[in-house]
């Protein structure tokens, strides 16, 4: 059967904006908050190697397998699996895949928003002047205060869902395309300044040091875990979204050669972050430390002792907000283009349920860090960690193996070397071993140890 070459959606202009808006899902909170911190945890350089690793035996034969997947059916997750199901006769079962990556996406943007919303409430901070010159204790207690402040914290969550709703209820061209234009650049050009104030500070070879020193005793075998589930997190896999985009792209551009790209700018990004955070935290005789600690205590606490530091800090969470804002878009392409085409609705009107669904679902979230601080759903998982736990920790990776196998062995091999234009031949061969041997070995070894609990 002739297969589409175009999607009712839109699709990118060029295989250039393909690129860019892969880029800017994987890019994210993943990369500002996390890599930086876990890489300096985990032996420096060495876990770099390590990390660099998975990204090419797992990350990207997985986000080929994404790509390839979306643009063979150019429709929505769901709707691409079934047709695939249908025309290759598969088992129905591997529909779970559009299913549960759609209900990934709802449940990460519920909290991604609530936190984005801190980084837009930091902005007005910063511009403010309010961390110039104060205490460690000061800082602390606005950050708690914040916390502590539920109104406050919805407002900004609204903000930030309501920018995220504008831009995808206008469409992958009109919408994605056009905040993709502006935003990736933007970020590239704040994070290069950044870089080089971060290389000026007095901390540089301190920070680099950190990052990057060869430390091979902290290297645990834990550290593979947090590799690998670093890799998966922050190259948006097994959630759909990669999918969904890659239904988007172009027929004649590689998806090899794309998806190589798509990783190497997200690992750029993390790297760069890395090297601006850390020396101007330890130019500041500040420690290191990760995700809501470091972001929002220790960051605005070293901006506010540094020349210009209200500018450089107001550009440091605008870089944040936007790397924010290119991954919610990402997160609620799979739900809207099946919605779309399951009910034939208007994409604005779809795109409005989904971000007050998401929307109401992350005042959970919100509620998690003051008057639910107690209340637990299991163990000791608030409702905000319980959600990120079982989205990152067990739908992610679960999804990614389900996406490995049924590239591997639900479709024929003549579909996957068409799209990868691959023939019979020693290549073809590596890729069956990677995508159905390598990758799904390595994402069930992390999943498994994680459910374990020891990861
Ligand atoms: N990659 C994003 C980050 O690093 C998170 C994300 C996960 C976005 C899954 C979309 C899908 O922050």
């Amino acid at each position: 059967m002739a297969q589409n070459t175009e999607s009712r959606h839109g699709m990118w202009s060029n295989r250039w904006m393909f690129v860019l808006a892969a880029a800017g899902s994987a890019v994210g909170l993943g990369n500002i908050w996390k890599f930086p911190y876990i890489t300096g945890e985990n032996g420096g350089g060495a876990f770099v190697l390590l990390y660099l690793g998975c990204v090419a035996l797992v990350g990207i034969p997985i986000m080929m397998a994404e790509v390839l997947i979306g643009r063979e059916g150019r429709y929505s997750p769901i709707n691409t699996v079934r047709v695939l199901i249908q025309q290759h006769k598969s088992s129905p079962a591997w529909v779970i895949i559009g299913w549960m990556g759609m209900l990934a996406g709802f449940l990460i943007l519920s909290y991604y928003a609530v936190i984005a919303g801190w980084a837009l409430h930091y902005i007005v901070q910063m511009a403010n002047g309010s961390f110039d010159g104060v205490t460690a204790e000061f800082a602390n207690d606005a950050f708690n205060g914040f916390l502590a402040d539920p109104w406050k914290m919805v407002m900004w969550h609204t903000i930030f869902m309501t920018a995220t709703i504008f831009i995808v209820a206008r469409g992958v061209t009109k919408g994605l395309e056009t905040a993709i234009r502006w935003f990736m650049p933007a970020l590239l050009i704040l994070l290069v300044v950044l870089l080089g104030y971060g290389v000026n500070s007095g901390g540089f070879e301190q920070g680099f040091a950190f990052m990057f020193s060869f430390n091979w005793e902290s290297v645990t075998a834990e550290s593979v875990l947090i590799a690998m589930g670093q890799a998966f997190f922050t190259l948006s896999l097994g959630m759909g979204a990669i999918m969904a985009y890659g239904a988007y792209m172009p027929s004649n551009a590689s998806i090899t050669s794309t998806v190589v790209i798509i990783a190497l700018l997200d690992t750029f990004v993390a790297l760069a972050a890395g090297l601006a955070i850390f020396p101007i935290v330890f130019a500041n005789g500040l420690e290191p430390s990760q995700g809501p600690g470091l972001m929002f205590v220790t960051i605005p606490l070293a901006f506010g002792q540094m020349p210009l530091g209200a500018l450089f800090g107001v550009i440091f969470f605008a870089l944040v907000s936007f790397a924010a804002i290119t991954s919610a878009i990402s997160l609620t392409e799979p739900a809207l283009a099946y919605l779309v085409e399951e009910y034939n609705a208007k994409r604005s009107r779809v795109a409005i349920s989904v971000g007050i669904f998401c929307w109401v679902l992350g005042i959970g979230t919100v509620l998690s860090f003051n008057h639910w601080a107690e209340k637990y759903i299991v163990s000791d998982l608030t409702f905000f960690t319980f959600i990120d736990y079982v989205s990152q920790n067990i739908m992610l990776p679960l999804g990614g193996l389900l996406i490995a196998l049924f590239a591997a062995y639900a479709l024929p091999k003549t579909v996957v070397g068409s799209q990868l234009g691959l023939r019979e031949g020693p290549l073809a061969v590596l890729w069956k071993v990677v995508i159905g041997v390598i990758a799904p070995l390595g994402v069930l070894t992390v999943f498994i140890a994680t459910i374990l609990g020891l990861g």
